[in-house]
Parts: C-alpha cells; sequence; structure tokens
C-alpha cells in the first residue's frame, strides 16, 4: 500500500472528509483558510528571525506552525503551512515575500524568452515537502491534512506584474493580446501546479486546495476561455488519488459554476453570495466551503454567532438537499484578528450543528 492510500483511509471517516464527500456528519466540520499565521502569538514567536520563504523549507517549523491552529483551536483539518510561491522559488526563480505587501518577482515574466525559466518541478526539488508531511500525518494521526496550491492564474498574475496588483494591467494585456504566449504560460505553471500538489499527496496529504484567489478580476467568459482549461489540467492530474479537491477563489460568484466544472469536488464561496444561492449556480454533486466573512469577527462574540447562524442556516438547505458544507471564512483570517473568537467560532459551529 502507497503511503497517500493509507493515511486517506485514516482520515476517511473524518467528518471534512465525510462532508467533502457529501457524506453524513455528526458536526458541520470547520478549518480556517490561513488558520497558521499572524493571528497567533505563537507562530509569531515560532517566526523570529526566519524569513518567510526559509521557513517553508525547514520541516520542523513547518510541522510546529501547521499543528498550531490544530492544537489551539481544535478544527477539523490542518492546512499544510507553506506558500504559493514555494514551487516556483524551488524550481529556481528569484522571488521572495515581502512581509506587509506580498511575493515580489525579480524578473518579471513578459515574453516567451522568460518561459524558459519554468522548468519542471521535480520531487526532489522539495524534499523538505515529502519530509514535513510525512512528520505531520504522523502527529495529526485521524485529523486530515490538506496540501495546496496557487491556480495558474493567480500564479501567472504574480509573475507577470511582478508583485500584487489592484487591475492586472500586464497579465490582462498578455492574455488579451498574446494568447498563445498565455496559454504557454498557463499550461506551464499547471504542469508546476499538478507535480507540487502531487508530491503532497504521495506524502500523505488527504485533500487539496488549488488558490485561484485573483480569479475574480475576470469575467466568465474570459475565465472560461483563458484560465479554466489550465485550472483543470491541475484537477485531472490529481483525480486519480481520490482525495476531495477543494477550488476556491474571491469576487467569484458569477465564475461558481465553471470553478465547479474545471474539475472541483468543493467549491470555496466568499462572503458575497449566501450558501444556498452558491449551490443554485454550482449545481448538483458538489461540495460547499465557506463562506463567513472574515473581518465579521472584529465585531463582539454575539454578532460572530449571528452572522455564523446566518452561514450554518443558508448551509442547512444545501446539506438537506444532498449537498455537503464545510464550515471556512469566505477569504483568510486576517492578521490583527483575536485567536480566541476563532476558538469561539469552531465552538460554535460544532455546537449548533451537533447531530
Ligand atoms: O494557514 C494557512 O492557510 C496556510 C498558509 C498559507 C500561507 N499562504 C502562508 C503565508 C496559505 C494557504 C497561503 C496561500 C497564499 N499565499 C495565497 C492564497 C490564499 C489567499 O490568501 O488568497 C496567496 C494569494 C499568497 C500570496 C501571499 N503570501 C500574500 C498575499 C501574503 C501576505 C503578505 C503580507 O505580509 O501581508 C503572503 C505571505 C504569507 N503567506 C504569510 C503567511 C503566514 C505572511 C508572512 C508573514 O508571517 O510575514
Amino acid at each position: 500500500m502507497t503511503a497517500h492510500s493509507q493515511t486517506a483511509a485514516s482520515t476517511a471517516a473524518s467528518p471534512f472528509i465525510r462532508a467533502c464527500r457529501r457524506e453524513p456528519v455528526p458536526y458541520t466540520p470547520v478549518w480556517f483558510m490561513r488558520q497558521a499565521g499572524r493571528s497567533l502569538p505563537e507562530y509569531l514567536k515560532a517566526r523570529e528571525g526566519v524569513p518567510m520563504l526559509e521557513s517553508c523549507t525547514r520541516p520542523d517549523l513547518i510541522t510546529e506552525i501547521t499543528m498550531q491552529p490544530v492544537r489551539r483551536h481544535k478544527v477539523d483539518a490542518a492546512i499544510y503551512f507553506s506558500d504559493i510561491m514555494v514551487p516556483l522559488k524551488a524550481i529556481g526563480l528569484d522571488l521572495d515575500i515581502k512581509p506587509g505587501v506580498g511575493p515580489v518577482v525579480a524578473e518579471p515574466i513578459r515574453g516567451r524568452a522568460d518561459l524558459d525559466r519554468l522548468r519542471d518541478l521535480e520531487p526532489d526539488d522539495v524534499p523538505y515537502v515529502t519530509e514535513a508531511v510525512g512528520m505531520l500525518t504522523g502527529e495529526l494521526d485521524a485529523t486530515p491534512l490538506i496540501g495546496f496550491a496557487g491556480a495558474p492564474f493567480t500564479l501567472a498574475s504574480y509573475l507577470i506584474e511582478g508583485g500584487p496588483s489592484r487591475t492586472y494591467e500586464h497579465t490582462k494585456a498578455m492574455m488579451y493580446g498574446e494568447p498563445e504566449l498565455w496559454s504557454a504560460l498557463l499550461d506551464r505553471l499547471a504542469e508546476i501546479t499538478a507535480a507540487f500538489l502531487k508530491v503532497q499527496i504521495e506524502a500523505g496529504a488527504s485533500a487539496v486546495q488549488l488558490f485561484d484567489s485573483w480569479a475574480g478580476a475576470l469575467a466568465p467568459v474570459d475565465y472560461e476561455r483563458y484560465v479554466m482549461p489550465a485550472s483543470a489540467k491541475v484537477f485531472d492530474a490529481v483525480a486519480s488519488y481520490g482525495v476531495p479537491r477543494i477550488h476556491f477563489g474571491v469576487g467569484t460568484g458569477e465564475l461558481l459554476r465553471l470553478m465547479g466544472e474545471a474539475g472541483a469536488d468543493v467549491v470555496g464561496v466568499d462572503w458575497r453570495v449566501p450558501l444556498d444561492e452558491a449551490a443554485r449556480r454550482v449545481g448538483p454533486g458538489k461540495a460547499l466551503q465557506g463562506n463567513l466573512d472574515p473581518t465579521v469577527l472584529f465585531a463582539p462574540t454575539a454578532a460572530v454567532e449571528a452572522k455564523a447562524r446566518e452561514v450554518l442556516e443558508s448551509a442547512a438547505a444545501v446539506t438537506a438537499a444532498g449537498g455537503g458544507h464545510v464550515f471556512n471564512l469566505g477569504h483568510g483570517v486576517m492578521p490583527s484578528t483575536d485567536p480566541d473568537k476563532l476558538t469561539r467560532l469552531v465552538e460554535f459551529v460544532h455546537r449548533a450543528t451537533e447531530r
């Protein structure tokens, strides 16, 4: 038996995996995007003096930081501590993650010749991933570990812009102006992303999430034409493992159907579309993940619980119709969030949904 199937077997009965598969659950499972990170004092302590990308190459740190929110909040899944830029760094691109800014790429990708810098990713490029996932699945026992990667569009946006962007002007200029170069770039990124997810699954990850955080910048017709084929290639490449595949983006209300069709088992929803409406847009046969507005956590607990209850009520219509629901925020935990609020939210969702 391979390592991944052993782990998949030991987490199959977990509420998180069962909800992803639209099977009955004892209570609604909860995890938070960016649950590991700056909202936790123990994270800040562990990261002291260690640059972000370096921390992602140290199995001891990866394991400790991944476990922190599991220990503290009792969430129903761990997410592997890394960053969407890690596989690109691993194949030799000159990039960094600047605190308070985000990914910064020294030489942006702008022309055909730049594609030569995007070589294939081999498992030997990321030995620390295999090692850390192995350590984690040992410690996590029956709690599932979610592996993840950035989707081709979101990665391309950083590579082409050279850093974070609000308008994606260079990205869209290439997409509309040089469609052949664009599709060659996205196809390259799909192969790298698929290889990176495979390393995580083969090492023991029980589910994977593809972050297309910035896909909401696109109209559906352009998403379908220019982006969906590359994301579908990633999902196809990992389909045979049988682990749940989650697809997430922000501001993607108009894209939910296409994001499901790209090959996801679970579609992530931000806070702009209620889950019952999201289910209508996605269609049958897929679970949903979301979708409490992360800024709600800055309000008093009573208000947090009232808003969480709204999410659960909207989700109840989905699960009653045979869907599955994984509770999450509509985007990542914000760094200044009070971590106690997150712990209480996990307790609240579990208590409110106990069946
Ligand atoms: O707990 C988890 O969710 C796992 C950790 C995780 C990180 N990055 C760690 C991180 C995950 C899933 C990511 C994915 C990621 N990285 C995405 C997709 C998710 C999303 O938020 O939409 C994106 C777009 C990135 C790119 C990126 N990396 C940004 C925008 C930033 C923030 C920059 C800043 O300082 O505000 C990063 C850095 C980063 N990635 C941090 C962490 C914990 C902060 C680094 C630090 O502690 O200084």
